[in-house]
């Protein structure tokens, strides 16, 4: 079954995800609304279940609302402890790409993860944290639309930058010239760029985003961040 939401990520390359971990839940179809008005053009959704982290967010009533009221593609982030317990409710509830952590399964079980997700008609990503070496994605990777390389600890917005993320996406570009790659945490101005450098396409921001008044203003700065030095025009967002 064609994924015309996976479609939609991969023609938004490079593109800003916004993380719904520190906006405004008491007010998300609004902020859903500033999102858009800042031309993003795909949401991250932080999925915490207070075990795989040590933090509790929210499970499918939260993506269910949140199809109601957009269109846009929903990159569901997993960091729970079994992914495949609740892959086929994330996908029913509206999910268009579901990634799970590395992590929290057997390294041999990865790739039949990964196999049972895509079956569901969804896209699906392998996300590793920055502890984690690289070679544990090895039998995965061949099976997965994404890699989401973690330049934090999964579990909290707010830290600080880990670079080992640049080394990761670079040496997974070199073997995978194709494959959508995302990073998430610490992404502001001062590290989109070199991300992008790296071979990155997909850039989730939470507080560089939501910890500023003016959405389409930072959405603005981090945009032109990310393409200064490879100088690809993207478009001014309406301020
Ligand atoms: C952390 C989440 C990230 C985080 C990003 O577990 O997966 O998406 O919310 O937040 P910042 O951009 O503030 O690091
Ligand atoms: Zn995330």
């Amino acid at each position: 079954m064609a994924n015309h939401s996976l479609e939609a990520i991969r023609n938004a390359v490079p593109a800003i995800l916004p993380s719904l971990l520190l906006c405004d839940f008491g007010d998300l179809k609004s902020e859903v609304a500033r999102l858009v008005d800042a031309q993003i053009e795909v949401l991250h959704l932080d999925v915490m279940d207070g075990h795989f982290v040590p933090n509790l967010t929210y499970g499918m009533p939260i993506v269910e609302g949140l199809r109601r009221h957009t269109d846009l593609p929903l990159d569901v982030h997993l960091m729970i402890s079994d992914p495949l317990e609740y892959a086929k409710p994330m996908a029913d509830a509206g999910a268009d790409l579901l990634t799970f952590h590395i992590e929290a399964v057997h390294p041999e079980e990865a790739a039949e993860t990964a196999q049972r997700i895509r079956e569901l008609g969804v896209g699906v990503g392998v996300a590793l944290n920055p502890e984690t070496p690289l070679s544990t994605l090895a039998r995965c990777l061949p099976m997965v639309d994404m890699a989401l390389v973690m330049s934090v600890e999964a579990g909290f917005g707010g830290q600080e930058f880990n670079p080992i993320a640049l080394e990761k996406l670079r040496a997974i570009r070199e073997q995978y010239p194709d494959l959508l790659l995302e990073i998430d945490g610490g992404i502001d101005t001062s590290t989109i760029e070199p991300a992008r450098q790296a071979g990155c396409d997909l850039f989730v921001v939470g507080s560089a985003i939501f910890r500023q008044d003016d959405y389409g203003r930072a959405i603005g700065a981090l945009s032109e961040a990310m393409t200064s030095r490879s100088g690809e025009q993207q478009e001014a967002p309406r301020s």
